[in-house]
């Protein structure tokens, strides 16, 4: 499941930094189309939600470590 999830990070960050890549070459066009403007937001929602699980990954481990160690005292 962790490493599914970093995976998963690791990959919508390629997507994400495409999608911005598109918006600066759209930035010379007349016309900008609108699914490219918001393309960058679905991903980076979903990347804010999997690095806030990572982020919070070594404090659960400490915590249930901890609730561990105390049940054996
Ligand atoms: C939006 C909020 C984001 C949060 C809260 C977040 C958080 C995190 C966290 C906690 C990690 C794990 C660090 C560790 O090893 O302990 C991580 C890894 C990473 N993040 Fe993010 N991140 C965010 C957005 C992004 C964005 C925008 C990019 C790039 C476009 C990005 C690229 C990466 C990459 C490449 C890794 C390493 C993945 C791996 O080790 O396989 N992240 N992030």
């Amino acid at each position: 499941m962790n490493t599914w999830i970093r995976q998963a990070h690791r990959w919508l960050s390629i997507v994400f930094t495409v999608t911005v890549i598109a918006n600066f070459i759209v930035l010379g066009l007349n016309e900008r189309p609108l699914w490219i403007v918001y393309a960058p937001l679905l991903p980076l929602f979903l990347l804010l939600f999997s690095g806030l699980y990572m982020f919070a990954l070594p404090y659960a481990a400490q915590w249930r470590g901890r609730r561990r160690a105390d049940a054996r005292t």
